[in-house]
Order: C-alpha cells, then sequence, then structure tokens
C-alpha cells in the first residue's frame, strides 16, 4: 500500500470510531470515504445495527456489495453522522470538495446531519482555500453562458472532461473546475457563485464539519 492510501485508511478507520449503534450514517465519497464504507462494513457483519445513505452512486454500489443497509431519503427524519474527505481544509475547517464529481449530493447530505467528520491525508491541509481548483456543479443547459459568466468573475473555468468526453455528474450535470489559487474571501465567493443562474452548487462547504481527522504516512492521526 502507498504511503498516501496507509494515511486514508488510518483517517478513514479512525472516523468510524464515533459511530454508534442504531446511527443513520451519511457516505462520502472518494478513496478516502473507501476505507471508511470498507469498515463500516466490517461492523455491519460484526453485528452493529446501523443504516446509511450515500452521497453518490459509486459509494452507494460500494456499501451495498458490504451489505450495509442503505435506504432511500424517504425513510430518513435525520442523518446523525456524515464521514466525507475533503480536496482542501483550512484551520477553520473550511473545505473545498467535488474533486470526485459528488460535490452536490454531498452538500446535501452534510447539510442534513448533526455531525460532519472529515477525512484527509496531510497534503490536504492548507493555510488558504483555492489552490484545489474549484469545483462548480452547473446544469448542462446554456452552459456556455454559465461559463462565460464565470470567466467575467476571473474564475478561469475549465469545463471538466474524461477521456475526451464531459463529465455528467450523478444529476446529469457538468462541472466547471475554477481557478483561482488563492480564495481570499470564501463566503463572499460562495455567495457570488451560487448566485448565478446555472450554477447548482459550488464546492465550498463552510460551516459544515465539526471535525477533521488527518492520517499520516506512518498510520497515525491527529483530530482538528
Ligand atoms: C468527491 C469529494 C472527495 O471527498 C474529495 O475529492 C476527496 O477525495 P479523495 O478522498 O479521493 O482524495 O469531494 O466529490
Amino acid at each position: 500500500m502507498q504511503q498516501q492510501d496507509v494515511a486514508k485508511k488510518a483517517a478513514g478507520e479512525k472516523a468510524t470510531e464515533y459511530i454508534k449503534p442504531n446511527m443513520t450514517i451519511g457516505l462520502g465519497t472518494g478513496s478516502t470515504a473507501y476505507y471508511a464504507i470498507m469498515r463500516i462494513g466490517e461492523m455491519v457483519s460484526g453485528g452493529m445495527p446501523l443504516r446509511a445513505v450515500a452521497t453518490s452512486e459509486q459509494s452507494e454500489q460500494l456499501a451495498r456489495k458490504q451489505g450495509i443497509p442503505i435506504i432511500p431519503f424517504s425513510e430518513i427524519d435525520r442523518i446523525d453522522l456524515d464521514i466525507d474527505g475533503a480536496d482542501e481544509v483550512d484551520e477553520h475547517l473550511r473545505l473545498i470538495k467535488g474533486g470526485g464529481g459528488a460535490l452536490l449530493r454531498e452538500k446535501i447530505v452534510a447539510a442534513a446531519s448533526a455531525e460532519m467528520i472529515v477525512i484527509t491525508d496531510e497534503s490536504k491541509v492548507v493555510k488558504h482555500l483555492g489552490r484545489f481548483p474549484l469545483p462548480v456543479e452547473i446544469i448542462p443547459f446554456a452552459w456556455e453562458l454559465t461559463f462565460r459568466r464565470l470567466i467575467a468573475l476571473d474564475a478561469a473555468p475549465v469545463l471538466r472532461t474524461s477521456n475526451g468526453r464531459t463529465v455528467v455528474t450523478d444529476n446529469g450535470n457538468f462541472i466547471l473546475d475554477c481557478h483561482y489559487e488563492r480564495i481570499k474571501d470564501p463566503v463572499a465567493l460562495h455567495q457570488q457563485l451560487n448566485d448565478i443562474p446555472g450554477v447548482v452548487e459550488n464546492g465550498l462547504f463552510l460551516h459544515y464539519a465539526s471535525r477533521v481527522i488527518i492520517g499520516y504516512a506512518d498510520g497515525s492521526v491527529k483530530s482538528l
């Protein structure tokens, strides 16, 4: 296992220690959330009663494969604990998310959760948000107009593609990765982006994380 994976596994597994019987868990998306989901699968096989909702088709499939009961949103009144990764985390526990393209569902689940634990390796911890391109989910209709609005805001947007094809999210939308290098005022930017017609949501998570667990290459963890 590579060093970064050791760190991700350590963080992902540590977060599962906060799970109590009968909780409803929000399952994040990405390579760090993978380790949390695998561990939750083991807990369920070991007899721990819990249920979960997923933030992506990918995580839902993985969870079902591990025997984790996935319930429809119509059946939940609350999510007790959301465990998810991040692309950047600052000292105020503000995040950039969406590198894996799941930011919209991730934000909906985070907003509905009593607590959000973010799991990450040390490479994601930054002094200022923005080096990681900020993902912005937009609807495909007239996307070029939305793109131009973002250019006018100096976002330097790039339409996300994979193998030459436009990436389509689980919600049927596109992603524009916006290059700021340093986001001076995340609160203002969050508002400015979401005010643009065509923008569905952006990857700034400013007041959701209650705890950040950082994993290190030697398998140790630290909590923020
Ligand atoms: C997906 C996300 C992920 O949490 C983020 O990209 C981190 O992924 P990884 O754990 O693979 O580094 O926001 O939309």
